[in-house]
């Protein structure tokens, strides 16, 4: 895979939303995958990974899966909290995003196939996350706002 054909995100570009810590966990995530971009790249470019190195990966994939269980919750709970009349479609789009996520590391960690984790991490996550943001969050943040809550309210991590 080519440099341009990365999806590059980064906390300038990416849409801001009316709540901060929603912003702040954005900003996180993309940091994360920042990094992991990184660790991947290497990892094309090794024509003879280690066991540790592939660990690393492995590693770097479940801290990335954890944050974004972490993410998805406190969206979900500013959903029920707020009383957003489409939780639904919202959380149930969450789901779906974490599911999938769940399988492409399942198969990484089963066929270590570089390349089918590359175009996850490098075109469709960013490509949906950048999406997602724009609609689902953004709406979200704003209506929550609408509704009252203090967008500058910090939330336990
Ligand atoms: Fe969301």
């Amino acid at each position: 895979m080519t440099v341009q054909n990365k999806t590059v995100l980064n906390a300038g570009t990416i849409p801001h939303v009316a709540v901060d810590f929603m912003n702040n966990t954005h900003f996180e995530e993309i940091e994360l995958v920042e990094k992991l971009g990184d660790v991947i790249t290497e990892y094309e470019q090794n024509s003879a990974p280690t066991l540790d190195e592939t660990k690393r990966l492995s590693d770097f994939l479940e801290q990335w899966l954890t944050h974004t269980q972490a993410h998805f919750s406190r969206e979900n709970e500013l959903m029920l909290e707020t009383q957003f009349p489409m939780y639904s479609v919202h959380s149930g789009e969450h789901e779906r995003v974490l599911k999938n996520m769940k399988e492409i590391i399942q198969t990484w960690q089963s066929n270590h196939d570089i390349e089918m984790l590359a175009d996850y991490v490098f075109s469709s996550w960013p490509q949906w996350f950048d999406d997602h943001v724009n609609s689902m969050d953004m709406i979200t943040a704003h209506f929550a706002v609408m509704h009252g809550f203090d967008p500058h309210a910090t939330i336990e991590k």
